[in-house]
């Protein structure tokens, strides 16, 4: 049976953070007219819906889907990523920022950050939920930060393992004996 997560943010360290990093984005983008936000599917499901009902910037919903991680356990896919499903419309001209539940390796969002500088937008910035500097292999810079934690699995808030877990309200640190 397993166990239940051990708690690593709770849920009213992340509503402050969420509140904090809102307020930080209304400020940065104060002057734009419309704020496209590309929530990276499926971890950052439940971190974009509660970051984007804070903002008051006008903002546009967009969802991109990239291959999971499983296919990286091999070494011949290592780092490889693949677009499952693209936004629905063009972000030439538009500012744009990537909401990411979390930034490990950094290969994600090193290849969105590819893909979507082609297109042309005004701007690109990263808002990413969490952090593990210790996994880095590719370095990307992330412009919003909610919490750097250590290298171990972490599920809720949108995060699985497995698929499993995601709606659980905090985030938990996965116990070895349960992966
Ligand atoms: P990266 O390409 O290695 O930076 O991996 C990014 C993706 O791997 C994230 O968007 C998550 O979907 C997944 N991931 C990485 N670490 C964790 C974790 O601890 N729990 C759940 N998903 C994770
Ligand atoms: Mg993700």
């Amino acid at each position: 049976m397993a166990h239940p997560p051990a708690p690593l943010v709770t849920e009213e360290e992340i509503r402050h953070k969420v509140a904090e990093l809102a307020a930080t984005i209304d400020r940065d983008y104060a002057d734009v007219d419309s704020l496209v936000l590309v929530g990276v599917l499926k971890g950052s499901f439940v971190f974009l819906s509660d970051l984007a009902r804070r903002l008051t910037v006008p903002n546009r919903i967009e969802f991109i889907a990239v291959s999971s991680y499983g296919d990286r356990e091999s070494e011949e896919h290592l780092g490889s990523v693949r677009l499952l499903m693209d936004v629905r419309h063009d972000i030439a001209d538009e500012h744009v920022l990537v909401v990411e539940d979390i930034v490990d390796t950094g290969h994600t969002i090193a290849y969105l950050q590819r893909l979507l500088t082609a297109r042309g937008p005004a701007s690109l910035k990263l808002c990413t939920l969490l952090h593990k500097p210790d996994r880095t292999e590719a370095e990307v810079a992330i412009d919003y930060l909610g919490f750097t934690i250590p290298d171990v699995w972490v599920v809720g808030y949108g995060l699985d393992y497995a698929e499993r877990y995601r709606t659980l309200p905090y985030i938990g640190e996965l116990a070895a004996e349960d992966r």
